[in-house]
């Protein structure tokens, strides 16, 4: 089968299944043209939520795909690269956790969304990277744990006043970047911007003009005066920057910023899971139902002022 006739039968199966494809910005530019939906982590929640579609085909990572089912039980989610798993969401186990939360039971948890179902069902509230900061306002002067990402949750402790202890875990692709790397390209491209996910240590984030989720980053390179970019989050993002924007010049801090997680979906995965209602997402009735507590407090809190 050529390119063109698989696009054309996953046009055709997404209508006769009433399905609708979402997939994250760090996905490769030929499946993110043909999702319905393109976004950041929260916001692909946020659509999971309500779409009125019987199955979802999630091109992502597996929590993604984990909390498009928490929070649409009733729909049919697919996740096209059955084993395309983000390494951070791993760092922290339920049993981890339980035995944290015995040792310190005064604390709350704040759980970064790249993380199991099982943690998120110990945790009292979930953040993304676009919302942690309003989210933890809501917290302050509490004792909190912040799980898995030790990087975003000292950039929260740094930002606001907080009792907060972080687990060691971390995005192997984010925190990699350094602040040597940051001034090789500061010196290459000197009139450009620096933007980051705050995913990155940091010394790196405290070198940016700008720190936010993969959608942020997005509009901020679409509403900056700016010319030129360097930008340090997973390559994947530039499709949409540079679709949606024109004249401006856009570059990634280094090539290794990128996922293999989420560029394992290709076009015929997502075509043959699609044709076959292949790799389901499954989530335990008793797990789900104490997730989605922690997830739906989230999209409260995250669309209240
Ligand atoms: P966003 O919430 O910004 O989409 O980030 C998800 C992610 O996995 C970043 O590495
Ligand atoms: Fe996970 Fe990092 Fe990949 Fe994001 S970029 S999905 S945090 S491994």
């Amino acid at each position: 089968m050529t390119q063109s006739e698989m696009i054309h039968e996953i046009n055709r199966l997404k209508k006769e299944k009433n399905a609708v494809i979402l997939a994250h910005y760090y996905q490769s530019p030929i499946i993110q043209d043909l999702a319905d939906f393109v976004g950041d982590s929260y916001q692909l929640s946020k659509e999971a939520s309500k779409t009125d579609a019987d199955m979802i085909v999630f091109c992502g990572v597996h929590f993604m795909a984990e909390t498009a089912k928490i929070l649409a039980p009733e729909k049919t989610v697919l996740l096209p690269a059955k084993d395309a798993g983000c390494p951070m969401a791993d760092t922290i186990t339920y049993t981890d956790l339980k035995q944290y939360k015995e040792k310190n039971p005064d604390r709350k948890i704040v759980c970064y969304v790249n993380s199991t179902a099982e943690v998120k069902a110990l945790s009292d509230v979930c953040v993304t990277s676009s919302n942690a900061e309003k989210i933890i306002r809501h917290f302050e002067g509490e004792k909190l744990m912040y799980v898995p990402d030790k990087n975003l949750g000292t950039y929260l402790a740094d930002r606001h006043q907080l009792d907060l202890d972080v687990w060691p875990g971390f995005c192997c692709i984010h925190n990699n970047l350094t602040v040597e790397q940051v001034q090789t390209m500061k010196a290459k491209y000197p009139d450009y911007e620096f933007i980051v996910h705050p995913e990155a240590q940091l010394d790196v984030v405290n070198m940016a003009d700008y720190v936010g989720s993969t959608k942020g980053l997005l509009e901020y390179v679409k509403s900056s005066s700016s010319k030129g970019f360097i930008v340090g989050t997973e390559e994947g993002i530039l499709h949409q920057m540079k679709k949606q924007t024109t004249g401006k010049d856009i570059v990634v801090l280094t090539e290794k910023l990128l996922c293999k997680s989420m560029k394992k979906t290709e076009l015929k995965t997502l075509y043959e899971a699609l044709r076959d209602d292949k790799h389901q997402i499954e989530v335990d009735q008793t797990i789900a139902v104490q997730a989605r507590k922690a997830l739906d407090l989230m999209l409260e809190l995250s669309e209240t002022s």
